[in-house]
């Protein structure tokens, strides 16, 4: 579809799309320190790895990168986008992305095909590795049976290395006790955060250079500013936020996004949605000791009021 202002900015694409195109990757400290992890998950070749954040952090795109940045020669790569689906299904995906021919009706066929291809590639000084994305949706099943093709070993190494990414409801999921089997095998686990303020400028014209531009458009510090008490830092959010003010600037014809620009954008009520950042979730053992807590300071006051046991006095005689 063609964009009324790429041609009025100088630009060649969009530069603040949604998909997660790895073309745009911005080496932020968070996005970097994640992608050390998953390099040092390949050099140890055991258990796996976990890369976990917030909605809108980046984790499809860093999967994409690292999968991107592998050499072709050494790994051999499977990538699942989306996890729902029962152990036999994910086995039958897992086959089709490593191009193994296999009999779909057999759970028993694939599974040795899968284990007869890893050994063989092993042999020739390859490695493979699932990574899986949107981790948090897999079923309990398919958990199950991750966890049995993480112990596929020779006598000394792990054949399959497997990557998990998921939304901070991953970690809940394995911290439950019926997951413990899994959680115990993660080596490697990372939490991707938001930019932190002084990247968000560089992350900003980061994307334009990427997108074509020659500097005909400009976002003001202040600007920036705004943009990162808006958005909290979600690459998301702030691709949202930039894309609106490069259609307000170009509805006025202007060049230069200034604070006048982000503030109309973000009092836009159709943006409101976007910018409720997700509620934290309260753990259960937190509202367990809370409603404890409270229960007993009512049971005090009752028995104080009433007289029935002197707390007052008790109190004075503890303050003394
Ligand atoms: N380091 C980065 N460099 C460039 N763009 C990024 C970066 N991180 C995130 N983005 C951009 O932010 C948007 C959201 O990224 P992405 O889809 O990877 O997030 P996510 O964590 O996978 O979200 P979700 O939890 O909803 O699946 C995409 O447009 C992506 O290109
Ligand atoms: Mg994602």
């Amino acid at each position: 579809m063609e964009i009324p202002y790429l041609e009025y900015f100088g630009l060649t694409e969009k530069p603040f799309g949604l998909t997660p195109d790895s073309h745009f990757y911005f080496e932020s400290q968070t996005h970097r320190e994640a992608f050390e992890h998953l390099r040092f998950f390949l050099m140890q070749k055991e258990g796996i790895a976990c890369i976990y954040g917030d909605v809108g952090t980046g984790k499809t795109v860093l999967s994409r990168l690292f999968i991107d940045s592998l050499n072709k020669n050494h790994y051999n790569t499977a990538l699942i986008l989306n996890p729902i689906m029962g152990d036999k299904e994910f086995l039958q995906v897992v086959l089709t992305e490593l191009s193994i021919e296999h009999d779909p009706s057999s759970k028993k066929d694939m599974f040795s095909k899968l284990e007869e291809f890893l050994l063989l590639e092993f042999k020739k000084g390859k490695e493979t590795i699932i990574v899986i994305d949107e981790a948090q949706l897999i079923t309990d099943e398919t958990f199950e049976f991750i966890r049995i093709l993480s112990n596929l070993e020779t006598d000394k190494e792990k054949i399959l290395h497997i990557i998990l990414f998921g939304q901070l409801e991953l970690i809940e999921r394995l911290r439950d006790p019926h997951l413990r089997y899994l959680s115990q095998r993660i080596s490697v686990i990372y939490r991707l955060k938001t930019l932190h303020p002084d990247e968000v400028g560089h992350y900003i014209t980061h994307r334009l250079l990427k997108a074509g531009s020659k500097g005909f458009v400009q976002f003001e510090d202040g600007a920036v500013q705004l943009i990162y008490n808006a958005s909290k830092g979600y690459p998301r959010l702030i691709n949202i936020i930039c894309d609106r003010c490069l259609i307000a600037l170009y509805s006025k014809s202007g060049r230069i996004v200034d604070e006048k620009v982000v503030k109309s954008v973000i009092a836009d009520e159709s943006l409101g949605a976007f910018l409720e950042h997700p509620k934290k979730t309260i753990p259960i053992k937190k509202i367990i000791y809370i409603s404890a807590a409270v229960l007993i300071l009512c049971i005090l006051i009752i028995l104080s009021v009433f007289n029935i046991i002197p707390v007052r006095s008790i109190l004075e005689k503890f303050l003394k």
